[in-house]
């Protein structure tokens, strides 16, 4: 079958191209639905609109969400585990949880008309990455209380994909399989697509000549040139896919095949606006701030203004009617504070990826030297450089400490580390060990 063909057996859902003005009255009437849901059938929801003195009769234009309430990971955990649903238990099909690194996980709940929406939007991503029906997928993100896996499955098999769902772990087989399988399409955390590639070296394939074309990949903040470097080493197309559990899981927004240009936000789903983090105001379409989102069409877990923590800007859309945001490229719980200057780790992965003799495996510690902050960047050399004589390392490593002090104001030491000294990652990668005293 050729491509044509079976793009047009999975064609785009209407709204996708709908004349933006169509787009906007479905999110009002959507939106006007979804806060009275919350406000009708979860009292944690009916206090907080009480106390901010407004009622979800107040909205009359999508401007007007601004006057309600925001909801933060706290309302969760006040609330944990069931609090928050909207349904009872018996509408409820499906349960999901986010680990947490702080005390009790997010627990997020799901109707099954919410795992019909879930699919569809996935559907929707999949097919936005270049995947047509006839494909096989590789499944690589974690499944279980992770929204990955399952997400990615579901959708995958509504496109009509053949879904070979591995999950996170036991790289050497996932090595075998995508040999023996010849998939073309793969979906798993960026970091974790480096540790395949490296285990289809260590077994002497070349990752280039592998079957993948099309890598969906997400739930971590990755940069453009961490894309590049994947695409060359892998010969395949790299594409971003966004989302978090409290909003649905994976396939709240995904970049189009055919622009690359940052992720289309289904927003007939999911309303974003981006705030300033400080003031909580709303800021004008196209400035950096705390992207936000208010769920549309969600029963058992309506989300009404939910504090995200990732940064990003909204853009007008491009390859569909709705609006992009901008590649995250960190949480504001990821930054980092050293000696008064602020840095994302995504910042020194674009300067170590600058370095064509430098791996993307490297973590950043931090300690204390007095009352300093004080940075080390650990990072490996690519394997073919890791023969290099000392002095060429220690002259990696300097550039390197030149170029993070000159670009983002840092002072750092850079430790060229043994080749597979840096853990890898199986699902999300964890880049900063933060050794300072609390
Ligand atoms: O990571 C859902 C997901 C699964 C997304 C598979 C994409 C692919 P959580 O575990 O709740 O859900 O983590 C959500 O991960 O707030 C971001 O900080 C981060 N994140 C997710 N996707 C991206 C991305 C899943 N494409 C949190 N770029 C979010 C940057 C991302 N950060």
């Amino acid at each position: 079958m050729s491509g044509t063909q079976a793009a047009q057996e999975f064609p785009l859902d209407p709204i996708e191209k709908a004349p933006l003005a169509d787009l906007r009255r479905l999110q009002l009437q959507r939106l006007q639905w979804s806060l009275q849901h919350a406000y009708d059938h979860v009292p944690h929801y009916r206090r907080k609109f009480d106390e901010a003195g407004v009622k979800p009769a107040d909205c009359r234009t999508l401007a007007d969400l601004a006057r309600f309430p925001f909801t933060t990971k706290a309302d969760l955990r006040e609330t944990y585990p069931f609090g928050m649903f909207a349904v009872p238990m018996d509408r409820i099909v499906r349960i999901h949880a986010s680990s947490g690194t702080t005390g009790k996980p997010t627990v997020v709940g799901y109707t099954a008309k919410d795992i019909d929406t879930w699919t569809q939007v996935m559907a929707r991503s999949i097919r936005a990455a270049g995947a047509r029906p006839g494909d096989k997928v590789h499944v690589a993100y974690g499944y279980g209380l992770f929204t990955g896996g399952l997400g990615a499955h579901y959708g995958a098999e509504r496109l009509g994909l053949a879904v070979i769902p591995l999950g996170g772990g036991m790289t050497e087989r996932q090595v075998q399989l995508i040999r023996d399988f010849q998939p073309e399409v793969i979906m798993v955390t960026p970091s974790y697509m480096l540790a395949i590639a490296d285990e289809m070296e260590r077994q002497g394939l070349d990752p280039r000549k592998c079957s993948l074309r099309i890598g969906i990949f997400g739930a971590e903040p990755w940069t453009n040139e961490m894309r590049k470097s994947i695409e060359e080493r892998l010969e395949l197309q790299a594409i971003d896919i966004y989302g978090l559990s409290e909003v649905i899981g994976p396939g709240v927004a995904q970049e189009c095949i055919e622009t690359k240009d940052g992720l289309t936000i289904w927003e007939d789903h999911f309303y974003p606006e981006v705030i300033d983090p400080e003031s909580g105001k709303v800021l004008p379409e196209g400035e950096k701030g705390e992207l936000v989102f208010t769920s549309l069409t969600k029963e058992a877990l309506p989300v009404i203004r939910y504090r995200t923590r990732d940064l990003t800007r909204l853009l007008p859309g491009t390859a569909r009617t709705m609006r992009r945001m901008e590649k995250i490229t960190g949480r504001s719980d990821d930054m980092l504070i050293i000696r008064g200057v602020n840095v994302f780790p995504t910042q020194i992965e674009e300067m170590i990826l600058k370095q064509p003799e430098l791996s993307p495996h490297y973590v950043l510690e931090l300690t204390k030297a007095g009352p300093l902050d004080h940075l080390t960047v650990m990072v490996e050399m690519r394997p073919e450089a890791d023969s290099w004589p000392q002095a060429k390392k220690d002259e990696a490593a300097a550039l390197l400490q030149h170029n993070v002090k000159s670009f983002i104001g840092v002072t750092s030491d850079v430790r060229i580390v043994p080749l597979s000294a840096i853990e890898r990652s199986i699902g999300k990668a964890k880049r900063v060990v933060d050794k300072r005293p609390r």
